[in-house]
């Protein structure tokens, strides 16, 4: 019997793809940059199977030039790149890669909470030019993180994991989420629910860990900013289309919020000029990229690849109800 063919658009750790050869005719996108969508359209045209980075649009146009495509394995827990209705129509199977970088991610994003705001790149920036000249009582003041209330929106696995971080930190923990989780998860997390614009009066960070989706889009703008505690800094490591990036760039410069950490941004990878500031701390959506949590993430993608083409359920399935 044929081997099922697979498109990979980036090519993936050795243990994945060592087992992805055992079954499949994989070809992998070589190129140092994503492929282009002209070139992502002929790669999957022909395959059985894809499996592609939250960089990759799977949506109709792209599905209607797939008739043999069975099953869309994202590298990624968000799955905002991929058209899941459109996908469910045509009974193609759709997984993620859920739970294995929640600590990973949420140490990212406490790295940029801390970065930001005891001012460690502006001040390893000067270190490291030679302009030192000795120390002094008032140099680099930040803001302390310790005993301050954070305030973490979406409740999900890496708020979660945020919020046992904080609990090291003696924090207050505060949480908006759309369902208010079970007592003995805010109990075990000390973390109290909030409504989100009491969660934003009240915090002096402000974490943000929900889903792109369109209720999420654009939650944080102009009006959201303008009922932030003064002065509070802004995480963003869930995706950039959540914050308004015109409204967080005029937020920064009337000094409405302290600052900010990014990894994540509107437009990727094009980055609002007006960021370029030394109260914002950014990276380049890295919130997942550890060599162990990346390796297993595309280990799962795999998994879920070869259990499609068992005939066992992927074990991160998005649309389960194809399968049941
Ligand atoms: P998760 O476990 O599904 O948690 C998301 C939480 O958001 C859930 O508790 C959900 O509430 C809540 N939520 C969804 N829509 C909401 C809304 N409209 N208002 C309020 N709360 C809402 O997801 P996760 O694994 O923690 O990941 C969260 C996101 O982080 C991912 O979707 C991805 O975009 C991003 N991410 C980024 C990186 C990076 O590299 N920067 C890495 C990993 C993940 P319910 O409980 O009601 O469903
Ligand atoms: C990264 O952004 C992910 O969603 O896994």
């Amino acid at each position: 019997m044929a081997r099922p063919k697979v498109y990979v658009t980036h090519e993936l750790f050795p243990a994945a793809r060592a087992a992805l050869a055992t079954r499949f005719d994989a070809e992998y996108w070589q190129g140092s940059s994503r492929p282009p969508r002209d070139e992502l359209l002929r790669g999957v045209a022909d395959k059985d199977a894809l499996i592609c980075l939250l960089t990759e649009r799977v949506d109709e146009a792209l599905l209607a030039g797939a008739p043999r495509l069975r099953i869309v394995a994202n590298v990624a827990v968000g799955y905002d790149n991929i058209d899941l209705g459109a996908c469910t129509r045509r009974k193609i199977v759709a997984t993620n890669t859920p739970g294995v970088l929640d600590e990973t991610t949420a140490d990212l994003a406490w790295a940029l909470m801390m970065a930001v705001a005891r001012r460690i790149a502006e001040s390893d920036a000067y270190a490291r030019s030679g302009a030192w000249t000795g120390w002094n009582l008032d140099q680099f003041c930040g803001a302390d993180v310790w005993g301050k209330t954070l305030g973490i929106v979406g409740f999900g696995r890496i708020g979660q994991a945020m919020a046992r971080r904080a609990t090291g930190f003696k924090m207050r923990v505060l949480y908006a989420n759309r369902h208010r989780a079970p007592e003995e998860t805010e109990r075990g997390l000390h973390a109290q629910h909030a409504e989100l614009d009491d969660l934003l009066a009240k915090s002096d960070f402000v974490t943000l860990h929900v889903p792109l989706t369109p209720a999420t889009r654009g939650m944080i703008s102009t009006p959201q900013f303008a009922k932030m505690k003064q002065p509070a800094f802004l995480i963003n490591t869930a995706r950039g289309p959540i914050v308004d990036e015109a409204a967080l760039v005029a937020a920064l410069a009337s000094g409405n919020i302290a600052g900010a950490g990014l990894d994540v941004f509107e437009r990727e990878p094009q980055i609002s000029e007006g960021l370029r500031r030394p109260n914002v701390v950014m990276t380049p959506h890295i919130g997942s990229a550890s060599v162990e949590t990346r390796a297993r993430m595309a280990s799962i993608a795999v998994d879920n690849v070869i259990a499609f083409f068992d005939g066992r359920r992927p074990p991160t399935i998005l649309n389960p109800e194809i399968f049941d």
